[in-house]
């Protein structure tokens, strides 16, 4: 659980000569779209929330991972009922490639809780993760909401430590409840 006051969201590394003009990353990829650059790759990574997905690259970005096959039909629907979604594309003008993701559910006032946050393995253990986390932050602050949960995989805990998430200790807080 996070507490979205006291995070320190980092701006760092958002600008470089190609950068992308307003207009071309806002037609491209939507009016809160964040575009960002490692020292040396020329080619602009842009982060979005409005962007539309297509679902077949969005499904084989969360195989490439390692994540079951889910029906698109209901891939869709828990798109189409999410609080927001996140893209991170490497730029392309024409074929921009979907290479993150992250959505997050919730009553879109006090509540959000992140689900499927991913990075494509080729483009892991660059900083990307970490934006694509930064840009979702900043998006849920934006809209006032105040209390942030996810449900981290054991072997990415780390991961959300170093944000400054915190583990819930031992169900102090809150137990969870599985159906068979
Ligand atoms: C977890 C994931 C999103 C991280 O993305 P990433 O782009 O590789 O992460 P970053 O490069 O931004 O790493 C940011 C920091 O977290 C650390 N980190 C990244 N992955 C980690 C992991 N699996 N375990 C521990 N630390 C990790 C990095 O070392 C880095 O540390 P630093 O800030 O001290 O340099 C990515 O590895 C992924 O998609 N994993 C598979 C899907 C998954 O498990 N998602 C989480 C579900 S809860």
């Amino acid at each position: 659980m996070i507490d979205l006051g006291s995070k320190k969201l980092d701006h760092s590394g958002w600008k470089n000569q190609n950068t992308l003009s307003n207009e071309i990353l806002i037609s491209l990829y939507g009016q809160q779209a964040s575009q960002f650059f490692f020292r040396n790759n020329p080619t602009p990574f842009v982060f979005s929330d409005s962007k539309s997905f297509d679902l077949i690259e969005l499904e084989q970005l969360l195989q490439a991972v390692g994540w079951g096959r889910r029906p698109l039909r209901r891939v869709k629907r828990a798109l189409d009922n999410s609080l927001l979604k996140v893209g991170l594309w490497q730029h392309d003008p024409k074929f921009p490639r979907l290479i993150g993701f992250a959505r997050c559910t919730g009553d879109g006032i006090i509540d959000a809780t992140i689900w499927d946050v991913a990075i494509n393995p080729v483009y892991q253990g660059v900083g990307l993760g970490k934006q694509l986390m930064t840009y979702l932050m900043r998006n849920l602050k934006r809209e006032g909401i105040k209390r942030v949960t996810l449900f981290a995989d054991s072997d990415v805990i780390t991961f959300y430590k170093r944000q400054g998430w915190t583990l819930e200790p031992k169900g102090n807080k809150c137990a969870f409840w599985y159906s068979n």
